[in-house]
């Protein structure tokens, strides 16, 4: 059967990795979250004292970005987590502190140069499912498949604030929601590859659809292109 690429994209918490992962493991592709590897990065530079609350050491993490090993591997449930320089980091970087230092680290030209390179070799041979801010306009602007995802920014904060209590991190609404803007300000107004609509991206916005109805649309359009 004809494989394809499909690009998810989309503001940040508003379910683009749950539609992925659901369609690709539906279908036998594999799936990327890109934004796992802009966090992953983002906790090196931390480690490694080039970045913190006040800025960043620019210089530092262009020079060492070539020794950021990315990969993700399945765990016991065939779930993809991802591993940086060999460590499994899939649960430290699922925090606040780490969503800030992604969102920072995406605007860096020799960041986003890398990641780009190694996802355009994650998708070489089709079937793969991939979300992230750039995906259909940058990494595969032939993707044959390409969607925006888009929720209200009060819906997208109140689900980050479960997911983040759930795992037992204490947050305040206010605070969450505050995030959520400043995150979609500087996704959309940097300067390298900023968070926007491909021209041939269908919307979708799932602010009052269930996870079943927003999967049962993605589905129709998967089985449409792959009849073509
Ligand atoms: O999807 P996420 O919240 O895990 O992404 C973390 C940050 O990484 C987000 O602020 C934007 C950035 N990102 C990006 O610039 N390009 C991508 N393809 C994926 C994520």
């Amino acid at each position: 059967m004809k494989k394809i690429i499909v690009a998810i994209d989309g503001f940040s918490s508003c379910g683009k990795s749950t539609m992925a992962k659901q369609l690709a493991h539906d279908v036998g592709y594999i799936y990327v979250d890109t934004g796992a590897m802009y966090r992953a990065v983002a906790l090196y530079c931390t480690q490694n004292g080039w970045m913190d609350e006040d800025g960043m050491d620019v210089e530092s993490i262009e020079r060492n970005i070539g020794d950021i090993h990315l990969a993700f591997k399945f765990n016991q449930e065939r779930k993809a987590e991802i591993h940086l320089n060999g460590k499994n980091v899939e649960h430290e970087i699922r925090t606040l502190d780490v969503s800030n230092g992604a969102s920072r680290v995406s605007t860096l030209r020799a960041v986003r140069r890398e990641l780009v390179r190694q996802q355009q070799m994650m998708g070489f041979e089709k079937g793969i499912v991939m979300d992230g801010r750039d995906i259909g306009t940058v990494v595969f602007p032939d993707a044959e498949l390409k969607i925006f995802l888009t929720a209200s920014p009060e819906i997208r904060a109140q689900r980050r604030m479960d997911e983040l209590r759930a795992k037992g991190e204490e947050v305040l609404y206010e605070e969450v929601l505050a995030n959520v803007k400043e995150r979609d300000d500087r996704d959309q107004n940097r300067k390298e590859s900023p968070l926007k609509k491909a021209d041939d991206a269908i919307v979708i916005d799932n602010s009052a659809l269930s996870i079943v109805e927003q999967q049962e649309i993605l589905r129709s359009l998967f089985d449409q292109k792959i009849k073509l």
